[in-house]
C-alpha cells in the first residue's frame, strides 16, 4: 500500500510542528508548509523524509505550486497556520483586521478548497482545523482572531456538508491554553501562569502534544462517525465559566 500523505500548515513551529511530528509517527509523509521558509526546511529535516513546503497560504498560486511540489492529494490536511493581533476593534487598523482573517480563514478556505476537490475526485481524505476556545468565548482584544475562529468552525461544517458523501471527513479543534506556539511569551509570565493554570478544571496547560494527539485521533479510523464537530480540548475551561463566579 502506498505511504499515506499528509500536510500541515504553519507546521515550522508550536502546535503545528507537533502535529507534523505526530504524522510522522503515525506513519504519514509529511509536507511541512510555513510561510518561515527556513522553520519549514528545518521542520522537514528535523522530521526525516518530508517535504518542505514554504508558502504563505493565502497565495493561491503559491499553494496550488506547493501542492505540486507535495506531489499529489494528500489524505490528511490540517490547517493550522494562524496569526493574532491584539487590540480593541475600535482601535485597530481594517488593514491588520483583514490580514488576521487572510491567515486564518481564508488561508485555511484556500487549503481546503485545493485539496478538497482532489479528496472529492479520489473519494476519501480527512480535513481537519485548527480553531480555538475564542470562537466559542472570545477573549477581550482579540479582534479579528475570534471571528476568525469562529468563522473556522462554521466553514468546517459547510465542508463537511459538502464533502461527507465523498468520503471525506472534516472537523475543527478548538485548544484552550497551551504551553507553547504563539501563547510561549503569555506563559513566561510566572504570575499569569499560575493565575490561569487554577482556571482550567484540570488544573494544567495544554500541551503541543494535547492538541496534536486530537488532530490524530480525528484522523484516525477511531473517529470514523465524527465529521462536522469542533473538538475542544482545553482541560474543561471553556464550560467552567459559572463555577469562576463567586456563590453567597
Ligand atoms: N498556542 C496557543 O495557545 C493556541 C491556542 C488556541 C489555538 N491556537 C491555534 O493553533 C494554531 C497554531 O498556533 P501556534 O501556537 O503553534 O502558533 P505559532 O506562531 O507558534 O505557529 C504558527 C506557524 O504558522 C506560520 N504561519 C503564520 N502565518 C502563515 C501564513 N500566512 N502561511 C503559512 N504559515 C504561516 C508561522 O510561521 C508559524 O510557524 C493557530 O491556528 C492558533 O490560532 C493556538
Amino acid at each position: 500500500m502506498a505511504q499515506k500523505l499528509a500536510l500541515v500548515t504553519g507546521a515550522g513551529n508550536g502546535i503545528g510542528a507537533a502535529i507534523a511530528a505526530a504524522a510522522r509517527r503515525a506513519g504519514y509523509r509529511v509536507g511541512v508548509m510555513d510561510a518561515n521558509a527556513e522553520a519549514a526546511r528545518a521542520m522537514a529535516s528535523q522530521l526525516g523524509d518530508a517535504i518542505a513546503l514554504p508558502c504563505d497560504v493565502t497565495d493561491e498560486k503559491a499553494v496550488d505550486a506547493a501542492l505540486a511540489t507535495l506531489g499529489g492529494t494528500p489524505d490528511l490536511l490540517v490547517n493550522n497556520a494562524g496569526i493574532v493581533k491584539f487590540g480593541h476593534l475600535l482601535d485597530i487598523s481594517v488593514e491588520d483586521f483583514r490580514r488576521v482573517l487572510d491567515v486564518d480563514l481564508v488561508g485555511a478556505y484556500i487549503l481546503s478548497r485545493a485539496v478538497g476537490r482532489g479528496m472529492r475526485e479520489r473519494g476519501h481524505g480527512n480535513i481537519v482545523s485548527i480553531s480555538s476556545i475564542n470562537a466559542i468565548t472570545p477573549s477581550l482584544g482579540t479582534n479579528a482572531y475570534a471571528a476568525a475562529k469562529g468563522g473556522l468552525v462554521v466553514l468546517t461544517k459547510l465542508l463537511a456538508l459538502e464533502l461527507g458523501q465523498y468520503g471525506v471527513r472534516v472537523n475543527s479543534v478548538s485548544p484552550g491554553f497551551v504551553d507553547g506556539g504563539m501563547s510561549t511569551a503569555v506563559f513566561a509570565n510566572t504570575k499569569i501562569r499560575e493565575l490561569r493554570t487554577n482556571a482550567v478544571p484540570l488544573r494544567r496547560l495544554g500541551s503541543v502534544e494535547d492538541i496534536a494527539n486530537a488532530v490524530m485521533f480525528l484522523a484516525s479510523d477511531a473517529s470514523s462517525y465524527i465529521h462536522g464537530q469542533d473538538l475542544g480540548v482545553d482541560g474543561g475551561l471553556v464550560h467552567s465559566l459559572l463555577s469562576q463566579i463567586p456563590r453567597a
